[in-house]
């Protein structure tokens, strides 16, 4: 275990804030980081069948990319992006089609990118067909999670990138049960948004109104890991009920009675836990008071994984003071609901999350706005900040290569 006082020179505590303000810096995070590192997309059980795709925009990186899933029930990933004249050939977010017909002129493209239409062939003398193929992004899946690398040649595998190999991407891989979804466009840079949710030192200030009313947390343990790369550290939380600051409501409770699905919350005792087959990722203590674990995946992700249940937070930087929060919570069981109880049980969830969460985005935006006003030039981050530290090295690591 490397906690971060063992992996972490004092002096990089502080943190300059320009990293979060300048808008060079941000342009170098696009191009050397972004452009070049495995990015989290959407799950794979999402494209089930064949024809099923997904569109996703990727802001800053001006890219639009199809995930779609072929006849030969592979996923591929292209630029959404017509060889002719540029037009995207997917204008809507998802659906089951055929293949993709451009609406400009109309040449169209099979699940594999092959061009099998262009209209007036005879017109391109020159052009063939094999030179219009839609442009494959190199794509794999970890954890159940579609990733794609726009790097030509990418430095390594999505699997030699996800290191530590602790067992996260088996916990993860299991068949999930999708919630519920946000998104919100905030005023922020990406990692402020980030920031705000791989520690749990503002949970009894930040949270005193909901969080700290249903559940304490003490004892954090950062683990750090500096020689990883994908993954950069986590924290875990446990549920302190001598310090817990106002007992559960008595809707918390009945909604608590009708599934499997918590939500930091004490109330799991004695109910059955999902098995946690990552005992080196997750749970790692095997305290029974464990409630959460927050991870850090370079670079936009975080996941927050509780008994049964976990939400992915995705951050897509638009520029160096707004970004897309993107945030999917996830169910084990019951998949999906089946009576009142178990549904009342995940909206339980989903409530409690979003209005913590909304507290979570309560500082971000006029914390940006402070930040360009100059009299403060260093952050200070905490050795139980020590997840924050660890993503700042990565990051750095990652523009400072050639
Ligand atoms: S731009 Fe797509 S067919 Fe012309
Ligand atoms: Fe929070």
């Amino acid at each position: 275990m490397n906690k971060p006082e063992e992996g972490l020179a004092p002096a990089r505590a502080k943190i300059p804030i320009e990293r979060y303000s300048s808008d060079a810096h941000f342009r170098k995070e696009i191009e050397k980081l972004f452009r070049r590192t495995w990015l989290n997309i959407c799950r794979a059980d999402r494209i089930p069948e064949p024809g099923d795709y997904i569109v996703q925009d990727l802001y800053a990186l001006d890219v639009s990319v199809i995930i779609v899933r072929g006849t030969d029930k592979r996923i591929r990933a292209f630029y959404n992006m017509c060889p002719h004249r540029g037009n995207r050939v997917a204008m809507d977010q998802c659906g089951n089609r055929r293949g993709f017909k451009c609406l400009f002129h109309g040449w169209t493209y099979d699940l594999n990118g092959a061009c099998v239409a262009m209209p007036g062939e005879k017109f391109f003398p020159g052009v063939e067909r094999s030179d219009a193929r839609l442009v494959e992004i190199h794509s794999d899946v970890w954890g159940g999670f579609v990733h794609i690398n726009l790097e030509e040649n990418p430095e390594k595998t999505l699997v030699e990138y996800m290191v530590p190999q602790n067992g996260l991407d088996g916990y993860l891989e299991q068949t999930w049960y999708p919630n519920f979804h946000y998104q919100a466009e905030v005023n922020c840079n990406w990692k402020l948004m980030i920031d705000a949710q791989i520690e749990f030192y503002h949970f009894d200030a930040l949270h005193e109104a909901s969080l700290a009313g249903a559940a304490s947390v003490r004892d954090h343990i950062p683990e750090v890991f500096p020689d990883g790369d994908g993954i950069i550290g986590h924290t875990e939380g446990y549920f302190s009920p001598e310090t817990a600051k106002h007992p559960p409501t008595d809707v918390q409770m009945i909604a608590q009675e009708q599934g499997n699905a918590v939500y930091f919350n004490p109330l799991d005792e004695g109910k059955a836990k999902q098995p946690i087959n990552a005992p080196n990722a997750i749970a790692m203590s095997g305290r029974d008071d464990w409630i959460a674990d927050s991870y850090s995946l370079l670079p936009h992700i975080v996941l927050l994984i509780q008994n049964n249940n976990f939400v992915i937070q995705r951050a897509w930087p638009v520029s160096v003071n707004k970004t897309i929060w993107d945030l999917q919570g996830f169910s084990f069981e019951p998949q999906p609901p089946s009576n009142f109880g178990e549904f009342f049980n995940l909206r339980m969830v989903q409530y409690g999350q979003r209005d913590v969460l909304s507290e979570d985005l309560s500082t971000l935006e006029v914390t940006q706005r402070n930040l360009g006003a100059g009299p403060i030039r260093n952050f200070h981050f905490s050795e139980q900040e020590g997840v924050l530290r660890q993503l700042q090295e990565r990051i750095e690591s990652y523009l400072a290569k050639p």
